[in-house]
């Protein structure tokens, strides 16, 4: 009894543990129109190969006797794959149907009969009506990126043509049904075998998908599939980690991704959808790594601005200040406390930041004495754009607000630092992070993908990227 409920339960984990994914990226039939334009290049090519075998044999013909008679030299000329569709099946995959195909081939004819009397030319053979069906399946491969698989296929040859140059037309009449049989006998044998290839040719390039990342000495991004891909009527979704790490150490943070669905929005090849999620595994690496925190000299402040860090500045404000420490440089260690989080709403992103700013003064024998650590909360409006195949941001400052942490000078107005702290955060913080954010990281991303004319939108807690792409090579 125990052990039959022990593997009900156990049987039933799966499903309840499924991870929900950071990142969704949809192929529309947009994209897999484009697909298949590819597709049929790649078909046309293997179909080119096509190898036929020489052929010889005898054959009695009356009132001649005995015919030797060889095919050689066969070369396929032409591939003609006119009219093709790809249809999605629902919960299988793509579904590729080649129609109105056709296959030219030359190659050389030799006969001997009556033991003497050799006779050669060459001929023109065309296969027409040539139909191809086959079905591939998408899966997630054991490293997370997706792998495609012929499932079935077959292939139909229409009608042949051959045209003999030289030799006489009883020969024509003699051979054309040997020819004809034969040889479309053995092209419709390597049909299916070499549209398989094709589609195995698939692999090698969806195993550039980009599943680990490299964003900087900090971060990396992981992009691996959490499950296999879906195939619905109109789209083949995939469900991607998004999350990113320490390089080198995988510690997941204390929040998960929450689930959400892409809208139905079809004009473009691909959406890609980032979550929150996404941003905020980001910020929980930066600030597990120490990266959200800046060192503040006078130098970094622009020679334009009154506010300059000495305790003469902040002497006007904290009078202790300039009595206890007179004449001296000053430094600001401004860093967060927690975790940023970014929240996403309809066309407005915000990241709220908890941080410290903790003030030094800088001793002649350059020991930091320190003067008094603030808390600062603020709120920040964010921008995402996509650079090449890099998402990228910037930040404005909203709101800030300093509560006073520990004095080490005695009591002060903490209100009286609003001004000179905004001034650090304008002229100072933001601009560095605004560097760093520009830098961008990678998106999901396949071997040479372009993306072209990418749109973003910002929705509830995720953004939306929808483009068209090219692959240029
Ligand atoms: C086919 O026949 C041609 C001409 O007789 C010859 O040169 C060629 O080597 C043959 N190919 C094979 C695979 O036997
Ligand atoms: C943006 O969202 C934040 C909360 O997420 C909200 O406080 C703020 O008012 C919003 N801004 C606009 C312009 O809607
Ligand atoms: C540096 O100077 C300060 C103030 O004059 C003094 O208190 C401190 O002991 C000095 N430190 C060192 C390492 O000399």
């Amino acid at each position: 009894m125990f052990l039959c409920c022990w593997l009900a339960l156990v049987a039933l984990i799966p499903t309840t543990l499924s991870i929900n994914p950071g990142v969704k990226v949809r192929l529309t039939e947009k994209g897999l129109e484009y697909g298949r334009q590819l597709g049929m290049a790649s078909i046309q090519q293997r179909l080119k190969t096509i190898k036929i075998p020489n052929m010889s044999g005898k054959k009695r013909v009356s009132p001649i006797g005995k015919v030797k008679y060889s095919l050689s030299n066969m070369q396929i000329v032409n591939v003609g794959l006119p009219k093709s569709a790809v249809d999605l099946v629902p919960g299988t995959g793509v579904r590729l149907s080649i129609g109105n195909a056709f296959i030219s081939l030359r190659g050389n004819w030799k006969v001997k009969y009556l033991r003497i009397i050799k006779n050669r030319g060459s001929f023109d053979l065309n296969v027409n009506g040539l139909t191809i069906a086959t079905s591939m399946a998408i899966k997630s491969d054991e490293t997370g990126r997706p792998a495609v698989s012929s499932v079935n296929c077959a292939a139909t040859v229409g009608s042949a043509r051959i045209k003999f140059r030289g030799g006489a037309s009883w020969l024509y009449n003699l051979f054309r049904k040997f020819i004809d049989k034969a040889l479309r006998k053995a092209m419709q044998k390597q049909i299916c075998p070499l549209v398989t290839r094709a589609i195995s040719d698939l692999n090698p390039r969806l195993k550039t998908l980009n599943v680990v990342a490299k964003v900087d000495k900090y971060a990396e991004i992981e992009y691996s599939m959490v499950s296999s891909p879906t195939v619905s009527k109109s789209s083949i979704d995939l469900s991607l980690k998004g999350e990113f790490y320490n390089i080198g150490k995988h510690q997941e943070p204390p929040f998960s991704p929450a689930a959400f669905s892409l809208p139905p929005q079809i004009n473009n090849m691909l959406y890609i959808g980032m979550s929150a999620f996404t941003i905020n595994s980001a910020a929980f690496v930066y600030n597990k790594a120490g990266a959200l925190s800046l060192s503040i000299t006078d130098d970094m402040i622009p020679k334009r601005s009154p506010v300059r860090l000495n305790t003469r500045t902040f002497g006007v404000l904290i009078p202790q200040i300039a009595q206890r420490f007179p004449g001296l440089m000053m430094k600001l260690l401004v860093k967060t406390a927690k975790n940023p989080v970014m929240t996403f709403e309809p066309n407005n992103m915000t990241v709220q930041a908890t941080g410290t700013v903790t003030a030094y003064a800088i001793q002649p024998n350059a020991t930091l004495s320190p003067l008094f650590i603030l808390n600062l909360e603020t709120s920040f409006s964010a921008r995402v754009f996509v650079s090449g195949m890099r998402l990228a941001g910037s930040v404005d400052l909203n709101r800030m607000d300093l509560t006073l942490g520990t004095s080490y000078v005695g009591e002060f107005q903490v209100k009286s630092l609003n001004n000179i702290i905004q001034v650090v955060l304008k002229l100072v913080v933001i601009p560095q992070l605004n560097v760093q954010l520009a830098k961008g990281y990678p998106l999901p991303t396949l071997g040479k993908m372009k993306l072209v004319n990418p749109q973003l939108q910002v929705l509830k807690d995720y953004m939306l990227i929808g483009t068209d792409v090219q692959f240029t090579g």
